[in-house]
This record gives structure tokens, sequence and C-alpha cells, in this order.
């Protein structure tokens, strides 16, 4: 497959995002966001999914019904950071948003919580424009230390999950919800401090 366009995607993709954050930051004097994270998904991943989906591998199946080829993680400090992040993205003029998912307003079944966003990014070619999917997740750190659990225990129990670690994992998703909360509240009680 020719992964070039995705890496110009991605790269479009960060160059903006980063950008959108330093000003961000700068007009606020307050850097929400923790850790950033891109990844292309490897060609073995791509067919897998494509499988999934009943689909064939081609250059034209990939763009149709793979959004996720471009991937791009923010991990921010608290639950309220995560909507700045969303409408900041949302503003952005080169970003194309086509779909927003909020799992942190209504978590899976799992536990799984984050907030998504299906974009389309420009990458500018020899005379034309083409628009390349994407996909973005915003999280807390919270939230990001529970998903990274359990992508491991997805890896390693690809078939079925242990019903008494999946139980577990949706009462850990509940736990962390509330220390997303309490966390928020307190940071917000500190700021009437100054
Ligand atoms: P795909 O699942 O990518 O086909 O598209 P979709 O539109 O169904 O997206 P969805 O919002 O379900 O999730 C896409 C991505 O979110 C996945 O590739 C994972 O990175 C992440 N994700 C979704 N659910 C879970 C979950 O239960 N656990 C973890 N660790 N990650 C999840
Ligand atoms: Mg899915």
């Amino acid at each position: 497959m020719n992964y070039a366009k995705y890496e110009y995607a991605l790269a479009m993709l960060e160059t903006e995002v980063n950008v959108l954050i330093q000003e961000f930051s700068r007009i606020h004097g307050y850097m929400p966001v923790e850790h950033r994270k891109t990844r292309l998904k490897s060609e073995k991943s791509i067919i897998d999914k494509l499988n999934r989906k009943g689909k064939e591998y081609s250059e034209e199946n990939v763009l149709k019904y793979i959004n996720d080829v471009v991937g791009l993680r923010l991990v921010v400090s608290f639950i309220s950071d995560v909507y700045d992040m969303v409408s900041l993205l949302s503003r952005s003029v080169n970003i194309i948003i086509k779909e927003k998912k909020d799992y942190i307003l209504e978590p899976k079944k799992s536990g799984y919580s984050s907030y998504h966003l299906k974009v389309l990014v420009p990458i500018y070619l020899d005379g034309y424009v083409e628009y390349i999917p994407a996909e973005i997740q915003v999280r807390t750190v919270a939230m990001d230390f529970w998903a990274s659990l359990d992508h491991k225990i997805r890896y390693k129990f690809p078939d079925v999950i242990p019903s008494d670690v999946q139980e577990k994992m949706q009462d850990y998703a509940k736990d962390i919800q509330e220390l997303d909360r309490k966390m928020y509240e307190l940071n917000k009680a500190m700021n009437n401090y100054e």
C-alpha cells in the first residue's frame, strides 16, 4: 500500500494541532495537554480490520472503510480540558470535523471513556487538495491509564475476556470517573486561592 498520503496527513494534523495547542497555552497561560501521541495504523492492522468488515484489501477500501489509519491522541489533565481541546479543534479552519463521539458522557459497555473526533485532514498535492480521514482521541490521564490496561487485557484475551476481569474493569472505570470529577473540583477550588 502507498502510505505516502497518510504520512502527509499525519504531518499536517500534527502541525495544525501543535500550533493550536501552543497558541491556546500562550493565550491562557496554561498548558492542558500532558502528552500527545501520533501513529499510523500498521498494514497488518489495516488488513485485519478490513477482514473483520468483510472487505478486500485495496487502496480504495482503506480510504473508504478505515477511518483511523491516521491517529492522534491528546492526553490532558482534567475533564474540562477535554472539552476545551474539542472546541479548540472544532474551530480549526483546516481540519474538517465529520463526527463527534462523547464516550465520557456515555462510556462504552467495557467502561471505556474518551472523546473521539472523526476528521478530514487536507493534504496539498500538485495543484489540488485531497482530504484524508483521521481519528483524534482526547482523554484525561486517568482515562488513559484505564485504556492502556484495557488494551493489554484485550491483547492477552483476544477472544473472550474472563468475566471477573471484565467486571473489575467496569468498576475501576467508575472509580476513575469519580476521581476525575474530584480532581477537577479540587483544581477549580485551587484556582480560587489566587
Ligand atoms: P472502529 O472501532 O475504529 O472501527 O471505529 P468506531 O467508529 O467503532 O470507533 P470507536 O469509537 O468504537 O473506537 C475507535 C478506537 O477507540 C479504537 O480503535 C480504540 O483505540 C478505542 N477504543 C474503543 N473502545 C475501546 C475499549 O473498549 N478499550 C480500549 N482500550 N480502547 C477502545
Ligand atoms: Mg469500534
